[in-house]
């Protein structure tokens, strides 16, 4: 029989962290408990490319890939390169670094909505800094939101518009524990492809909403119209339109997802794969908006550091040079093929679907069988086969036609062994983890 990877030191070293880390680690999903919790591997020695080694010395294909801060590849060397270069040169001036400047002529080419910008280390932060300049501009306090942005204050009063009978907040698994609740009249959600929901909220706010923030998009592309309407709805109630590229940007085009759609926003967020894995966030945005920025309070130490700017710049760039969009395109359709294919060999119904930027297996299983389960299992089970993935793939650069059969070949038996489950009833006797836990239920697909 197959044996399962050996992760005893990942297990030390997560209990070790149990002692010293509240949370155990810094990323929700980053948890063991987000995947195969005893049997996927939890800490990483290196990684290379397309793959990386745990703690345990255990080779895996990674399609989680930082959570998609990673797009050329693990450890790039053109990106490793320059960086190095400039921490020989120095990671951070007392002064501020031309960088900056080169940088910010960069977004504005590449990113159609583009003529200003400011910096953060990361997502939720940006997405704190675009709030706070909605806000500023408009003089305005309330935030419509669709979508998930980040860890903030700001944000994270939306679950205080929770049904607290039915325990359903509107991302559930996150409840605002620690925010302020005067905060909660100042932010709502609407639900993604209901412009009349939106239209509604608008209405009824009526001059009160400084900004409409929201994912364009994750793993579908947006229903025909709904972003326009988005657009013309935000435009006539005089608020600010915010999208959130933070997952969406740089994979389906290097201008992100305003490119694809040609409905571009007001401000845009942006961080994750920007730099290739280094700290970096930016919004981006109408001059006439971001100016006022200049007289708010936005301001932090690390934020004209020099890492995240030059690993930036030679991400932005080498996207470019690599032709990011056409090889992306290619392996993430060939990898929907190949899963597609997978699914079929094992004898499943279903699919693998979603834009080829984020694709994600949807399994149609029989009525009665907890997707938990299977999706618990697959996952199990390719850890096992040494693939590191949740049901959802991120591609890279670095990833190959080998990678994508390994992949495949992987995912046949995998799925192989939910079939057995689904027919033998076998669930509890084949999972040897628990349930794989949701970080958070996301309100764009
Ligand atoms: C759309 C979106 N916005 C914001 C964030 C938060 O970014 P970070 O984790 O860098 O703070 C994320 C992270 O998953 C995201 O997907």
């Amino acid at each position: 029989m197959l044996p399962f990877p050996d992760t005893t030191k990942s297990k030390q070293l997560y209990a070790r962290a149990g002692e010293l880390i509240p949370g155990r680690t810094q990323l929700i999903s980053r948890r063991a408990d987000q995947f195969a919790n005893g049997v996927s591997p939890v800490y990483a020695s290196r990684a290379k490319g397309a793959h990386f080694v745990d703690a345990d010395e255990n080779a895996f294909i990674d399609w989680v890939n930082a959570v998609g801060a990673v797009i050329l590849g693990h450890a790039d060397d053109v990106v490793d390169g320059a960086v190095i270069e400039q921490i020989r040169r120095g990671s951070i001036y007392t002064l501020n670094s031309p960088l900056e400047i080169e940088l910010a002529e960069l977004l504005c080419e590449v990113i159609p909505s583009a003529e200003r910008a400011r910096y953060t280390k990361g997502g939720g932060e940006a997405c704190a800094v675009a709030a706070r300049i909605a806000r500023g501009a408009t003089g305005r306090d309330l935030i419509l939101i669709c979508g998930y942005h980040g860890w903030a204050d700001w944000y994270q009063a939306v679950n205080f518009g929770a049904d607290p009978e039915s325990g359903e907040w509107p991302f559930a698994g996150i409840e605002p524990i620690g925010v302020p609740a005067a905060l909660a009249p100042t932010i709502r959600p609407f639900a993604y492809g209901d412009l009349d929901g939106l239209r509604a909220l608008l209405e009824q706010h009526a001059g009160q909403v400084a900004a409409v923030m929201m994912e364009p998009c994750r793993s579908e592309l947006p229903p025909p119209g709904f972003l326009e309407g988005v657009q013309a709805l935000t435009r006539e109630h005089g608020a600010v339109l915010i999208f959130d590229e933070v997952s969406c940007g740089w994979r389906q085009a290097i201008g992100g997802m305003q490119a694809v759609t040609g409905v571009t926003p007001d401000l845009t967020v942006l961080a994750k794969a920007m730099s290739n894995g280094y700290p970096m966030g930016a919004v981006v945005g109408r001059a006439a908006i971001m100016e006022p920025a200049a007289r708010m309070f936005i301001s932090s130490s690390y934020w004209s550091d020099n890492l995240g700017l030059i690993a930036s710049l030679t991400t932005i760039r080498e996207l470019r040079r690599r032709g990011s969009e056409q090889r992306l395109k290619e392996t993430g359709e060939a990898l929907k093929r190949a899963l597609t294919d997978a699914i079929h060999a094992a004898g499943l119904v279903g699919a693998c679907k979603g834009v080829w930027s984020n694709p994600y297996l949807a399994l149609s299983l029989p009525t009665g069988v907890d997707p938990r389960k299977a999706n618990t299992l697959f996952i199990q089970e390719m850890a096992r086969r040494g693939v590191h993935t949740s049901t959802s793939f991120k591609a890279t650069l670095a990833h190959g036609p080998e990678d994508i059969a390994r992949t495949a070949a992987a995912a046949r038996e995998a799925l192989g062994v939910v079939r057995e489950a689904i027919e033998r009833d076998a669930f509890d006797r084949l999972l040897v983890v628990d349930l794989k836990k949701e970080p958070f239920r996301r309100t764009v697909r």
